[in-house]
């Protein structure tokens, strides 16, 4: 893995307007930040509903972001305009940012997404060569159509299909086989950032490690960069360079895979910890399960201050009041709550 940071995102905020109603609306994505390292896998896990694809699709300016500021590889692609300015060492100015919404075309190519579900993503008219010829053409790729036949056959043998899959439709193939072509998909345009949106949730158990040491093995020969969404922590502990939890909208921790699963620092993150089957008998009968009490709220009509102060065992009054912001509180380990000073 690179240092470079190929993906910074500050104080990204995405609300869907709803109509007839007065207000912000749906408040799925709120005030979300954190950068992503060049070949880095960074997991981002949380319950249905907090806004882990709106996050994903709102990167890749597939919904436009309502507030904050997108950066790909040193270039704005996105400022709301309203955003700080930091200096070289990272003093805030007093001057605030100006607006850019970038054409995004170009970063089409360079930033894919492979998603949550693949039998709804893929089009059931077209044939699996059109699908991913269609992503070669976009980006004119292919300078004859003979070349354009080679790279759809060796895209599908590279997600472990036979080159005559290429004629046959989204229907005749398996859920596991349905995934492997939006893989190929993706990879047609030779990316180099992907949003892996749950990309085996839908699969059979029996599927699923197979998928995730083909995009192990991808992004290592390919040197790609990850955002690698799921529900839960035991699915993308073990492919993650780092974790990020979300909860409505927020991201409440962020750390190093092993640090985060090892010594959890923010309560929701310390609850969906126990929720996950340990082997060893004996620190399974020592770790106690967390049970929430009450729904995830809406996120038309969020909590005031922390979002989880609802939900939360050790909520203060003082939680009603603000939302905490997220801090560093060991090298690499942020988290966002007011206990933790
Ligand atoms: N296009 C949209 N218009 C209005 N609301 C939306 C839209 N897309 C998502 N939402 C709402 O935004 C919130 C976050 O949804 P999102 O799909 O991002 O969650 P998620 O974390 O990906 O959930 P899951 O794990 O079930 O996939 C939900 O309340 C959802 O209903
Ligand atoms: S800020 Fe308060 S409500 Fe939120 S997680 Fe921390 S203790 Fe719980
Ligand atoms: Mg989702």
């Amino acid at each position: 893995m690179d240092e470079k940071v190929l993906l910074q995102v500050e104080n990204l905020r995405k609300y869907f307007p709803v109509k007839g109603v007065k207000g912000p609306g749906v408040q799925a994505v709120e005030n979300v930040s954190f950068e992503i390292k060049k070949g880095e896998t960074l997991g981002l896990v949380g319950e249905s509903g907090c806004g882990k694809t709106t996050l994903g699709r709102t990167i890749l300016r597939l919904h436009e972001p309502t507030s904050g500021r997108i950066i790909y590889d040193g270039k704005v692609i996105f400022d709301s305009g309203d955003n700080q300015v930091f200096d070289k060492n990272g003093k805030p100015l007093s001057k605030k940012s100006k607006k850019v919404a970038v054409d995004m075309l170009p970063y089409r190519r360079k930033m894919q997404i492979i998603f949550q579900d693949p039998s709804a993503s893929l089009d059931p008219r077209m044939t699996v060569g059109e699908i991913i010829g269609e992503a070669i053409d976009i980006h004119k790729l292919a300078s004859t159509k003979t070349e354009r036949a080679a790279m759809i056959k060796s895209l599908l043998s590279s997600v472990g299909l036979n080159t005559e899959h290429a004629n046959r439709f989204p229907h005749e193939f398996s859920g596991g086989q349905q995934q492997r072509v939006g893989i190929a998909r993706a990879l047609a345009v030779k990316p180099e950032f992907i949003v892996c949106d749950e990309p085996i949730s839908a699969l059979d158990v029996s599927i699923q490690s197979q998928i995730v040491n083909m995009l192990e093995d991808m992004q290592n020969d390919l040197g790609l960069t990850y955002l690698f969404i799921a529900h839960d922590l035991s699915v993308v502990r073990h492919i993650s360079n780092r974790i990020g939890v979300m909860y409505l909208g927020s991201l409440v921790e962020l750390g190093e895979s092993y640090e985060l699963n090892k010594h959890p620092i923010h309560p929701y993150t310390k609850t969906l910890l126990s929720a996950v089957p340990v082997p060893d008998p004996d620190i399974s009968r020592a770790r106690k399960r967390i049970v929430l009490e009450g729904d995830i709220p809406s996120p038309m009509n969020p909590p005031t201050g922390c979002r989880f102060h609802t939900r939360c065992p050790y909520a203060k009054p003082e939680c009603k009041e603000s939302a905490p912001i997220l801090k560093e509180y060991d090298k690499g380990h942020w988290a966002a709550c007011h206990l933790l000073g």
